[in-house]
């Protein structure tokens, strides 16, 4: 397989990840200062997200978010991304590049929980909404269901502030119990699947839709009480 030479002088052939060894000290630095950036950024965004569960539930007696999951993309993923996206590789376009480096996942009770939190953050004067992708309107022809918001905020550091892109999928227990099952049957495995199992999971997200959609029925209902 033929050699990716880029800017940093690092080699990466789609497998192995070689650094020359004169400065593999250095490299070594830039990636742990880069992992530091993007932890900071998750745990910015998370503790804003926790600010709003904890004054909902103070207000309206209820937590929208039922938990929260990130993790910050393997310097490997990083890697294979760029190349399967024909982008150089190197850090600095790793960081132009790439919205999801930094992952967070919100899982809330109800549908209508997912849009008022994603409002609330996009008002935030320190957030900058750089993308947004419903595929709750829009589900994928899968049958995949989330909202996507790839949100930029200033991390303030000793003597400089950083803007940091952070992906944010926001859904609901029942989307996140389809996407987690589907993930692990087939995204990304390159696999042909059949058509009837397509169909079915399809189908399955589907029900799983309409299910959510009266769960937010019966709560509204409840709320009335
Ligand atoms: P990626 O290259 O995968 O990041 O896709 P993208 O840049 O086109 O973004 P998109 O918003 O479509 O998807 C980003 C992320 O959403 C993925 O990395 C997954 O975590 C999740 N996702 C998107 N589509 C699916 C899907 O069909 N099934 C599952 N389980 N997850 C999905
Ligand atoms: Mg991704």
């Amino acid at each position: 397989m033929s050699e990716i030479r880029d800017d940093d002088k690092i080699f990466f052939d789609g497998e192995h990840i070689s650094i020359p060894t004169e400065n593999i000290e250095e490299k070594l630095d830039e990636v742990q200062e880069i992992l530091m950036i993007y932890s900071s950024a998750i745990k910015e965004i998370k503790t804003k997200l926790d600010i709003l569960d904890f004054e909902f539930k103070t207000r309206r007696k209820r937590n929208p978010i039922e938990y929260m999951k990130s993790r910050v993309k393997s310097p490997k993923s990083i890697l294979e991304k760029l190349k399967r996206m024909g982008f150089n590789v190197n850090i600095k376009s790793a960081r132009e590049n790439l919205n999801d480096i930094a992952g967070v996942r919100v899982v809330c009770s109800f549908v209508s929980d997912i849009y008022e939190l994603a409002d609330m953050l996009k008002g935030q004067d320190d957030i900058k909404l750089i993308q947004e992708k419903d595929y709750i309107k829009n589900p994928k022809p899968n049958g995949y269901r989330s909202l996507h918001l790839v949100l930029e905020i200033p991390i303030y550091f000793s003597d400089h502030v950083e803007y940091v892109k952070v992906e944010v999928q926001i859904r609901t227990i029942a989307m996140d119990f389809w996407a987690s099952l589907e993930h692990k049957l087939y995204y990304k495995k390159g696999e042909i699947t059949p058509k009837h199992i397509r169909e079915d999971l399809k189908e399955c997200a589907d029900v799983i839709a309409a299910t959510d959609l009266k769960m937010q029925e019966i709560q509204k209902e409840v709320e009335k009480l």
